[in-house]
């Protein structure tokens, strides 16, 4: 989860004018090989209504009975300048809406609570379990520690609602603790999509239990599409922010196929790929391969940080770089002249990803210094793998996360979501759909994953250390809000 900064003020440079090119019409290749021909009817009319009726229905989720739906879709809100992206969830009964970073690279769900967190100091809508009659105390604790902040609560289950889906006992982290720096208005909690096996809670996360469920999904995944608003000086803190499906891919984002590429076996945790190439403009750059390059593809993190001589190699390929020292030890400044495209490739993939330069170049720090978005880390000693793919990649491609077989894929993505990029707009608000598909609870807090005594998993702690030595000349250091 986050490893950077909603407090820096990003000094960004050249703007260009808006593209707010129009969503482009789908491709019309068939039109032209097949001749149009209008057949015949075939529908019964009266059938024919009701099946429309029908469909209606289930698109709104007003028809009665229906226990099942294949796919869902939330539109996403990009915040600070490309800092984080979060959906949006209904807890309990009656079901209330909030705000939640959706995070590929943990997997608990949380929420700040009525009861800890000061909504009046820090403007972030919280969760009353009080005002909720299904609401379920577990009364066991819950701890969360993650690069950019710690949180901690108890644990309790309600009724979940995300993209149409239900999950009628959901465990989730009431977080009465929160690190100052971790959350930003109007955002209330995180959505950790990850798979259980890496949950401080050991709680089935909610994308899990629906795949678990078998049959409530068309396909077991999960997929983003994430807009860049990081080089575009108007950027408002609240731009719309893309696209999650969960049960489906959506063919309007994307063109081509979806390479998918396998979890290397059993590292299904965290969204796990295998580093197998790495070039800047065009030329190699070295690093360790094996478990050494494996990387959590991570929506919730928001550059890409690896290992330290990787790092090195990689802006050594930089005229005129610079390694940052003291509390900014690990970043790097370059000349901003210099256009900077990195590519990534993954597993046994022939498909290099480039990233672009406006998002490589992360800020401007003078006249004629920038700081890149690629980051050395040191994730020995805690659970994360070397390398962490954030949003500066993940904003470059179509992402699927999917269960079985448990891969990661990557797609080009189409210039209907290309077009969103800088297009400003009203971000999404939080609203309370219709569930039309629910699911029984998810597994209860196992205890050997659960930090009953309050305390931080030691290599979650670990993880906090690092970031927080790594961002702490960036971002305020964020002490407990109490
Ligand atoms: C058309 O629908 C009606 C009402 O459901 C039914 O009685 C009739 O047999 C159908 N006709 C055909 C050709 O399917
Ligand atoms: C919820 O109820 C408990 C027990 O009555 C009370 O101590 C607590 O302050 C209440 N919390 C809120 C946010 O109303
Ligand atoms: C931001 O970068 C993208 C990709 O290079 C480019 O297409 C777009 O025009 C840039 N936007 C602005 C406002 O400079
Ligand atoms: C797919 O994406 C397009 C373009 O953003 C959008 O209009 C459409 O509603 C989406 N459909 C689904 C099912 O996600
Ligand atoms: C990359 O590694 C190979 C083998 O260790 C070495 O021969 C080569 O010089 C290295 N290249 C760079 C640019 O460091």
């Amino acid at each position: 989860m986050h490893l950077l900064p909603y407090s820096l003020a990003l000094s960004v440079l050249a703007l260009a004018p808006e593209s707010l090119a129009a969503p482009q019409p789908a491709p019309t290749s068939l039109s032209r090989s097949i001749p149009l021909l209008r057949r015949k009817p075939v529908r019964n009319g009266s059938e024919w209504l009701k099946a429309q009726k029908d469909l209606l229905e289930i698109k709104y989720g007003t028809k009665s009975g229906l226990e099942k739906r294949a796919s869902g879709f939330n539109l996403l809100t990009n915040q600070g300048a490309d800092s984080s992206f979060y959906g949006s969830i209904a807890v309990g009964t009656p079901a209330v809406s909030y705000d939640v970073i959706l995070d590929t690279g943990s997997s608990d769900l949380w929420l700040a609570a009525a009861d800890g967190v000061s909504s009046s100091s820090n403007g972030i809508p919280t969760f009353n379990p009080n005002a909720s009659t299904t609401f379920n105390n577990l009364n066991t604790a819950f701890s969360i520690s993650y690069g950019s902040g710690a949180a901690r609560g108890t644990l309790g289950q309600d009724v979940v609602q995300m993209a149409g889906f239900e999950v009628s006992a959901q465990t989730f982290g009431v977080v009465t603790q929160i690190s100052s720096n971790l959350l930003s208005s109007p955002v209330s909690g995180l959505m950790g999509l990850g798979f259980q096996s890496i949950a401080s809670s050991g709680a089935t996360p909610f994308w899990e239990a629906l795949v678990n469920s078998g049959g409530t999904l068309d396909e077991p995944l999960m997929a983003f599409q994430l807009t860049r608003f990081v080089n575009d000086t108007n950027a408002q803190q609240l731009e719309p922010g893309g696209t999650f499906n969960i049960g489906s891919t959506n063919s309007s984002l994307y063109t081509g196929d979806i390479d998918y590429q396998d979890i290397p076996s059993g590292q299904e945790g965290y969204w796990i790929q295998e580093l197998t190439g790495l070039t800047v403009n065009g030329n190699s750059v070295n690093f360790t391969s094996g478990s050494a390059s494996y990387a959590a593809i991570d929506t919730g993190t928001t550059l890409v940080g690896g290992p330290n001589d990787a790092i090195a190699a990689l802006y050594a390929q930089i005229p005129g770089s610079q390694a940052l020292t003291g509390d900014n030890a690990g970043y790097y400044t370059y000349p901003c002249s210099t256009d900077v495209t990195v590519a990534l490739r993954f597993g046994s993939s022939s498909i290099s990803w480039p990233v672009s330069n406006a998002d490589f170049l992360l800020m401007q720090v003078s006249e004629s210094t920038c700081v890149g978005g690629f980051f050395a880390l040191d994730t020995s000693g805690t659970s994360a793998p070397p390398w962490i793919v954030g949003d500066t990649f993940l904003k470059n491609v179509y992402s699927v996360f999917r269960a079985d077989p448990a891969s990661v894929g990557f797609a080009t993505l189409s210039s209907t979501a290309t077009a969103m990029n800088g297009a400003s707009g009203s971000a999404p608000s939080p609203t309370v759909g219709k569930a039309a598909a629910t699911v029984s609870g998810t597994a209860a807090a196992s205890t050997d994953k659960a930090a009953g005594n309050g305390a931080l998993p030691v290599e979650l702690a670990s993880v906090a250390m690092w970031a927080a030595v790594l961002v702490s000349g960036l971002v305020s250091a964020g002490g407990l809000l109490f």
